[in-house]
């Protein structure tokens, strides 16, 4: 398979101006978030500057045309064979439209993973409340085209998620669930800080949290 990696350069840059404000990401405005149109879950083009970039990474809300590059992987059995598998792009389309609808309410939702130095998509991710398992708070997600794995971009995703969660979005704590076998998942949570509360049995995972380190710290 041919691999995706890009060439890491040696600054760490979240946005083009680090200082992501609150307000921007509440009001759609810091990375990508969708102005949905009233009866559209997808729109046709993302707003022009509002992505977050990392530093092989843009960070983008979805678009319609994007969904058949996100089914490739989101739809592969083997490549998503420990969390949930879209049977369909139909089905495919709902899942990210049903964020995007959650994106209008919270100010956050899962991006397309676009490789800035060729624009090609490689994976979709991000914070969000689930929309299909609501309750368990603020979670992160990440899912990668399986030629884009061990490049360290779920890792560089993680890095945007938890910087805007702890500066921008100001939250006590990010969340996660990753089935015990998936080793992947796992250590790019545990890298991330995040540790494990408990194995959760209907959902058969295990749900990890990460709090924010000055909130951590308080306590
Ligand atoms: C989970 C998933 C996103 C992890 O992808 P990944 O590429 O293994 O994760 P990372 O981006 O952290 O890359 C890890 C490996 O890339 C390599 N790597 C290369 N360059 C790197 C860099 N600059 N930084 C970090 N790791 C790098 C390392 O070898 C690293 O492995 P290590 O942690 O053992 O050192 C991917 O397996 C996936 O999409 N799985 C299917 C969907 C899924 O299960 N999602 C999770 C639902 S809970």
């Amino acid at each position: 398979m041919v691999r995706l990696c890009q060439e890491r350069p040696k600054l760490f840059r979240v946005g083009r101006d680090r200082h992501i404000r609150p307000e921007d990401v509440l009001a759609g405005r810091a990375h990508g978030f969708e102005p949905i149109r009233d009866g559209a879950s997808l729109g046709h083009e993302p707003e022009s500057g509002m992505h977050v970039e990392t530093e092989r990474l843009v960070l983008r809300q979805p678009i319609l045309a994007d969904v058949p590059a996100l089914f490739e992987f989101l739809g592969d059995a083997a490549a998503m064979q420990y969390t949930h598998v879209d049977a369909s792009v139909r089905e495919c389309r709902r899942r990210i439209a049903a964020h995007a609808r959650r994106r209008r309410r919270d100010g956050y939702a899962p991006w397309t993973v676009v490789i800035r130095a060729d624009a090609r998509i490689v994976g979709w991710g991000g914070l969000y409340n689930d929309p299909f398992q609501p309750g368990w708070g603020v979670e992160v997600g990440y899912f990668l085209h399986p030629a884009a794995w061990g490049c360290g971009y779920a890792t560089e995703l993680m890095s945007a998620c938890t910087d805007i969660a702890d500066h921008a979005l100001e939250l006590h704590e990010v969340r996660a669930f990753a089935r015990p076998e998936n080793v992947r998942s796992r250590r790019v949570l545990e890298k991330a800080g995040f540790g494990v509360v408990k194995f959760v049995p209907e959902m058969e995972r295990l749900l990890y949290r990460r709090r924010r380190p000055s909130a951590s710290a308080a306590q």
